[in-house]
């Protein structure tokens, strides 16, 4: 690689943080997938997701609530490990909804423990939806 080719993308790599993605970005992001899912797609909402991450799915014992608590806004406690989990909504969390990757991870993980399958780009959105709608 050339010198040049070597500083540009050290650059790259120190402007990474600079340009952290937003909850808006990674909802538009649902928003195109859904689309895709169902071409009669309406939209989220705030309401269905707070219903979806309160309730218990597919005869399971868990909710999205069991972990990250009723209210969203404060802390949260897994309830196997204990360990406490800061809080959902990014209006006291910033660091929520800013990592794709991250986000995806989560998602795929707790949906198969809730869930028993992967949640669709409906469910994600609402949900992330509903938490931004969260003051503290
Ligand atoms: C068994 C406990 C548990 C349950 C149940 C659970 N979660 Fe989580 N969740 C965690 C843990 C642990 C993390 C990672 C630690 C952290 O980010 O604070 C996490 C992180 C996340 C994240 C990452 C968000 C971000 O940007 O940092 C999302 C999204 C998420 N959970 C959504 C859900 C949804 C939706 C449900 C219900 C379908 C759910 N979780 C149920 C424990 C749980």
């Amino acid at each position: 690689m050339k010198p040049f080719t070597i500083g540009f993308l050290i650059l790259i790599a120190i402007a990474q943080p600079l340009r952290a993605e937003q909850p808006q970005d990674i909802i538009l992001s649902h928003t195109l997938q859904a689309k895709q899912d169902n071409a009669a797609f309406l939209g989220f909402d705030a309401i269905r997701g707070e219903q979806f991450f309160k309730s218990q799915h597919n005869g399971g014992d868990w909710s999205c609530a069991s972990c990250h608590t009723d209210n969203p806004a404060a802390a949260g406690l897994h309830t196997v490990t204990k360990k406490e989990i800061e809080p959902m909504a990014p209006s006291v969390n910033p660091a929520r909804f800013t990592n794709t990757s991250k986000v995806e991870k989560w998602f795929k993980r707790n949906c198969k423990d809730v869930l028993n399958r992967e949640c669709t780009a409906q469910e994600k959105g609402d949900v992330i939806t509903y938490l931004m709608s969260l003051n503290r």
